[in-house]
């Protein structure tokens, strides 16, 4: 396995099992690199992804981990490296969704979601970074919500994507001496399982009327990943439909 990064350098995905997670370890894979990825509670999807990209020539594998916890967010990196001998791209796709206004939400629901969307990104990049081949990739998915919140309820699910939006920054500098790129994906509604009671309220809200499609977050994953990527880095490039405009 090489020692510098390249468009075949292995990759491990936070949060691969299901929606714009699972989209970006098919892409990642049918582009050629070895793809490792965690899951929490879809063990089966989990299998069966990792099956079809083998069945088509591919490398895969899932590992449970759950991202509340940093102990198994290093676990899960190690088994990456272990498995594939190096780690060239690493994408933090994990992340929960609970909604409510401030009055109601609960200190439980508050702790859970910081636990995942926000110290699961930061042990994900912490524990990663030393494997990390030099010349690498960190990609994390955010939220649109991090530039413009949009709806009531919304608050604290807004308040973990503007903290990643602000830490990938700050990585950006902390990795540039390895020419290490972090960039951060703030989607807006996409079709996944997350948004999948919230459709009606949704798109007639989007000025390109249409929700977007997994795919599209997993194209512009697969190109900041690239090493064609190399200059850009400590962005948050919003992909939306046009909701923020
Ligand atoms: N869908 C949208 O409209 C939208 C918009 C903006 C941003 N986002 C962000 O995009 C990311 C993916 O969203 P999605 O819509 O694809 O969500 P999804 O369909 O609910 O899938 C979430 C994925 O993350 C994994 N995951 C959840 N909690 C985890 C944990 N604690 N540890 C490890 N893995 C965990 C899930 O694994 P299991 O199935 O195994 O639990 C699943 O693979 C999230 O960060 C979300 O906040 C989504």
């Amino acid at each position: 396995m090489s020692s510098f990064f390249s468009d075949t350098s292995p990759a491990l995905v936070f949060g691969g099992s299901r929606g714009m997670g699972a989209a970006i370890v098919r892409r990642l894979a049918a582009d050629g690199r070895p793809v490792a990825f965690t899951y929490v509670s879809s063990p089966a999807m989990a299998a069966a992804l990792a099956a079809e990209i083998e069945q088509e020539g591919g490398s895969a594998f899932a590992i449970a981990a759950d991202s509340a916890d940093p102990e198994a967010v290093r676990l899960a990196i190690e088994a990456t490296v272990e498995r594939f001998g190096s780690l060239g791209v690493l994408v933090v796709n994990a992340g929960i969704l609970i909604g409510g206004t401030i009055d109601r939400f609960t200190i439980a629901d508050f702790d859970r979601m910081a636990a995942v969307n926000v110290r699961g990104v930061f042990a994900a990049i912490h524990y990663a970074a030393p494997h990390l081949l030099d010349g690498g990739r960190i990609v994390t998915i955010g939220s649109n919500t991090a530039e413009r919140v949009g709806s009531a309820g919304s608050s604290v699910y807004a308040m973990t994507k503007a903290a990643v939006a602000q830490l990938v920054r700050g990585a950006a500098l902390d990795f540039a001496p390895r020419q290490i790129t972090v960039n951060n994906i703030q989607p807006g509604p996409i079709e996944t399982d997350m948004t999948a009671d919230l459709m009606e309220y949704i798109v007639p809200k989007l000025p390109l009327g249409r929700i977007g499609k997994a795919d599209e977050i997993a194209d512009l994953t697969a190109w900041l990943t690239g090493v064609g990527a190399g200059y850009m880095t400590g962005e948050s490039l919003t992909i939306d439909g046009g909701w923020t405009a």
